[in-house]
């Protein structure tokens, strides 16, 4: 029915074109029945070409709000997880009082054990530093080296002024050899270890011995081999007491510190730590502990 309508008038103006002779490039708009929103007629040629179009393309209905694509959602880069820091055996406490002795200056005791696995890093033969100025209960005994030419340059003074009979009783012991001590008292009494401070030791456990750095030397007489307090009764014994720290050592475990050192009166036990922190603990009449504080 719209089209036949649309085609009478299309029909009409083409009869009107026809008798009027004029070319006509006129573009008539119609404005048709509801269908159409507009319809466009070319007339200029004699077989006008009608192109219908309609406007009233079927609107597509938004369905819905376009889902909004979801942004990939970055992948949480993993924390990257903080490695615990490995909790550090103590290492022997380096003191920065004097400059001149730092390497030596360390502090080996129930509160600072050396590593399990600690050797220290120049050792040498003892005797083949100190030679024959004093007699060993092993000729193959270990000191660290500085230790050793200490060692010499005490025992030649000591020779010079008269004394005698000097013996290495124990020189550098590993961690292992520290053990078998220690073995052998707790199987003697399983306590013993329990309480340094009010029942002070003779022999440390194993890696809190001060042997286990090559720093320390047992010096006893070739009379009197073995540890025994009586030594610093004698003239050998009073000799070390006074001059030692001349020479960079100190008596380490002195009588009335045992409930500072957790170790007994050792008039044997003698310790480099270098000239300067010797001659300190020696003229304040103090501890390796009480030096450190
Ligand atoms: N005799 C000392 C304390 C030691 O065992 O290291
Ligand atoms: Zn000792």
């Amino acid at each position: 029915m719209k089209k036949l309508f649309i085609l009478m008038i299309v029909g009409a103006i083409a009869m009107f074109s026809a008798c009027n002779s004029e070319k006509s490039d006129r573009i008539i708009d119609v404005v048709p029945e509801e269908s159409f929103d507009l319809v466009i007629v070319k007339t200029d040629e004699p077989d006008a070409t009608i192109i219908i179009e309609p406007t009233n393309e079927p609107t597509i209905e938004p369905t819905s709000a376009p889902e909004k694509t979801p942004e990939p959602t970055p992948t949480p880069k993993p924390t990257p997880e903080k490695t615990p820091e490995p909790t550090p055996t103590p290492e022997p406490t380096p003191t920065p009082k004097k400059e001149s002795s730092k390497n030596y200056l360390i502090l080996v005791n129930w509160d600072n054990p050396l590593k399990e696995n600690y050797v220290p890093s120049d050792l040498v033969k003892a005797k083949s530093i100190i030679g024959d100025v004093v007699a060993y209960r092993n000729d193959s005994a270990k000191l660290d080296r500085r230790t050793a030419e200490a060692a010499l340059a005490m025992f030649k003074a000591a020779k010079k002024d008269g004394i005698k009979n000097l013996f290495i009783s124990s020189a550098y012991r590993s961690i292992d050899a520290q053990r078998d001590i220690e073995k052998r008292r707790r199987e003697k009494d399983p306590t013993y270890f329990d309480d340094p401070y009010n029942h002070p030791v003779i022999a440390m456990p194993h890696n809190m011995s001060e042997h286990s750095t090559g720093l320390a030397i047992d010096i006893l007489l070739t009379t009197m081999r073995n540890d025994d307090q009586a030594f610093a009764d004698t003239e050998q014994g009073k000799w070390l007491a006074k001059n030692a720290h001349k020479y960079g050592f100190i008596l380490r475990y002195p009588k009335d510190k045992e409930h500072i050192t957790g170790v007994i009166f050792e008039p044997w036990h003698f310790r480099y730590v270098g000239v300067d922190a010797a001659t300190e603990i020696y003229e304040r009449k103090i501890c390796l502990e009480e030096y450190f504080r």
